[in-house]
């Protein structure tokens, strides 16, 4: 029995390959959006217009853009995290603009060395640009479960950043567990408070497998009425020098999870194992034992 559609939000391209140390050519990258392309999603987060000095992995972005086969229907989305990084993503050819906040004040120094207030600051424009335009932007909340520098966060503070994003103008908004802290408890206990602030139907779930609950937390989210998962084929991101840390939950794990709940997603699962190939190929390999 089918129980109705359930979006993955592919990000591999992006949060997957931003923390890979090694250097990984552009073509590299292409060749796995190209690949991407053709299993179904609807929309590909491959770009990061960020400081090449803090991420110098994502420093090619532009020349991804104007490398990749447009495949029709998918909308290729770049992260922004100001005005400067909104113009070359514009300029660059992205269909969409992530911006990104965070509900912990720690990570958000770290991040993007800005307060909470400040980061809002700087994306109002960029929404009013965008406006313009009619170009879609998502919005990020990152630690809406817990900070690297805070510990834990409290669900009324997640609801706040949500709600303010979403009343700028985001068409969505992804709740990051960046740390992967989540437990089906707080991630609901997260949910029903943003919920009450952002229509459930424009949230989605992003979460880190860091702690192996991803999965859980992603069924809890459902039970509450989300329908939308960032995902990174492969699981990209992550350490693989840290035994038990991973990246984004595994887009190929996530789709067969969701299939076998009885969701559709329109994903094929052919493709989607090519693609998953071709990301395990590119992450760094761990150094022989000596
Ligand atoms: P800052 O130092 O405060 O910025 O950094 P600034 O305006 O003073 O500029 C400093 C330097 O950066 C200057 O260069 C600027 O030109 C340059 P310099 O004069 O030193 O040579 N710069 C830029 N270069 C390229 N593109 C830009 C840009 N802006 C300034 N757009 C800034 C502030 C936001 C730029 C910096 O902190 C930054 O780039 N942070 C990005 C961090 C990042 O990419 N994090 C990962 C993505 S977020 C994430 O993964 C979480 C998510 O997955 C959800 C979840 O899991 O929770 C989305
Ligand atoms: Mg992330």
């Amino acid at each position: 029995m089918s129980l109705g559609n359930c979006e993955i939000y592919e990000v591999g391209p992006r949060d997957g390959l931003q923390n890979e140390k090694r250097e990984i050519p552009v073509r590299d990258k292409i060749a796995l959006i190209d690949c991407l392309s053709r299993a179904g999603f609807n929309r590909i987060e491959i770009a990061s217009f960020v400081s090449p000095k803090l991420v110098p992995q994502m420093a090619g972005s532009g020349e991804v853009l104007a490398g990749i086969s447009r495949a029709a229907g998918v909308r290729y989305a770049a992260l922004a995290p100001n005005m400067q990084g909104y113009k070359d993503a514009c300029r660059a050819g992205a269909d969409e603009i992530a911006i990104f906040a965070s509900a912990s004040e720690g990570f958000s120094k770290a991040n993007i060395n800005a307060s909470i207030a400040e980061s809002l600051e700087r994306f109002a424009p960029i929404l009013e640009e965008a406006r313009h335009i009619d170009l879609p932007v998502r919005g990020y909340v990152s630690c809406v479960v817990a900070c690297p520098y805070d510990g834990a966060v409290a669900p009324a503070q997640v609801a706040e950043v949500a709600d303010k994003l979403f009343a700028m103008g985001c068409y969505e908004v992804s709740l990051g567990d960046t740390i992967g802290a989540g437990t089906p408890d707080s991630v609901a206990r997260m949910l029903l408070a943003v919920r009450d602030v952002v229509p459930v139907g424009r949230l989605a779930g992003h979460f880190h497998d860091t702690n192996g609950r991803a999965i859980e937390n992603i069924d809890a989210s459902l039970s509450l009425g989300v329908r939308v998962f960032d995902a990174a084929v492969g699981g990209l991101g992550g350490c693989p020098f840290a035994p038990g840390a991973s990246g984004n939950v595994a887009t190929e794990t996530l789709a067969r999870h969701l299939a076998a709940l009885g969701y559709e997603t329109g994903l094929d699962p052919e493709v989607i194992a090519e693609a998953a190939a071709l990301a395990q190929a590119m992450r760094t390999q761990p150094e022989p034992a000596h």
